[in-house]
């Protein structure tokens, strides 16, 4: 990508290379930054924001989780992503929105500023540079997700993503593409930036909510599911319930659905049927061919 999208950051829109911060600021010394991010979609000469309400209102959470407060309010955050898609006339791809201590944190620890807030168009160029693979493949990863009372996991904080590190570098260094992980209560949570379902006996599984994201795209997938009269729980999972899944597959913002080809040494089909409906069905969705979820997404410019 030669040209790089501007930036809005605090107010101000700003060249790409000029989002930066202190290295000895207290987001990245004392790795406490959050973010949100969702997609935008092109559509008759617009681009619509999927269920930034929603992102919003999670974004909302992570800072009450936290006890931080952004130095702008949500409405302005919306005003702001329309006006910088529409200066960067992006097309298909994300918004991410970023909060952080610029300050520096040498002594203090707890700061009461409230959080400086960058917004980034990010093209699906950037985020997607080797175009979308049919399927993956996927293994336990060794590392257990974060206890809900060490730090609240259902907080999109940047420091929670060093657990997903791990868990993709230990999963890349065994030859798969990414690692699912089990909770310290030894139930199925989920991948460093993906939610799993599972398909057995026709039903469609995903672990409760509570010691996972809520991830926008895993409640999306349910409501359409359940819409379309689709069998869905969401329940704890063993991991002898991902050894002997029907099919599995993994969502998140970038794909909504992505099948699973091979768990730890298991063949899986890739999609299964079910997977494929729920693939064909959220296509549907995100290139406003359903109806029904036109309040699913909000026009940008
Ligand atoms: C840990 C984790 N789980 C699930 C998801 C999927 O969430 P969403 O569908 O809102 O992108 C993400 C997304 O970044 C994540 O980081």
């Amino acid at each position: 990508m030669d040209q790089k999208p501007t930036v809005w950051l605090n107010n101000r829109i700003i060249p790409w290379e000029d989002a930066t911060v202190h290295v000895l600021s207290h987001g990245m010394s004392r790795g406490s930054g959050i973010f949100d991010v969702f997609g935008i979609h092109p559509h008759e000469g617009h681009v619509y924001a999927f269920r930034m309400d929603k992102h919003l209102e999670r974004l909302e959470n992570t800072l009450r989780l936290l006890d931080m407060e952004l130095k702008y309010s949500m409405e302005e955050i919306k005003e702001a992503v329309c006006k910088l898609t529409r200066e960067n006339k992006s097309g298909r791809g994300m918004v991410k929105i970023m909060g952080f201590w610029a300050e520096e944190a040498i002594v203090n620890l707890v700061l009461d500023a409230k959080l400086d807030v960058a917004i980034f168009p990010v093209p699906q160029a950037i985020y997607m540079p080797n175009g979308h693979h049919d399927s993956i493949t996927a293994c336990f990863s060794k590392w257990r997700k974060l206890h809900p009372e060490t730090i609240p996991v259902q907080a999109k904080a940047c420091a929670n993503y060093l657990n997903g590190y791990l868990m993709r570098k230990d999963a890349m260094q065994r030859g798969f593409d990414l690692g699912l992980n089990v909770g310290t209560d030894g139930f199925v949570a989920e991948g460093s930036v993906e939610s799993v379902f599972i398909v057995k006996d026709g039903v469609i599984k995903t672990p409760p909510l509570g010691r996972i994201l809520a991830s926008v795209t895993r409640d999306s997938i349910l409501r359409v599911a359940e819409n379309e009269g689709m069998s869905v729980q969401e329940t704890h999972l063993e991991k002898e319930d991902i050894y002997t899944a029907d099919e599995m597959f993994t969502c998140h913002t970038g794909i909504k659905v992505e099948p699973v080809r091979r768990f730890e040494d298991r063949d899986l089909p890739a999609p299964g049927p079910v997977t494929a409906k729920l693939a064909s069905l959220m296509d549907n969705v995100i290139t406003f061919k359903d109806d029904r979820y036109s309040d699913w997404f909000q026009k940008l410019y």
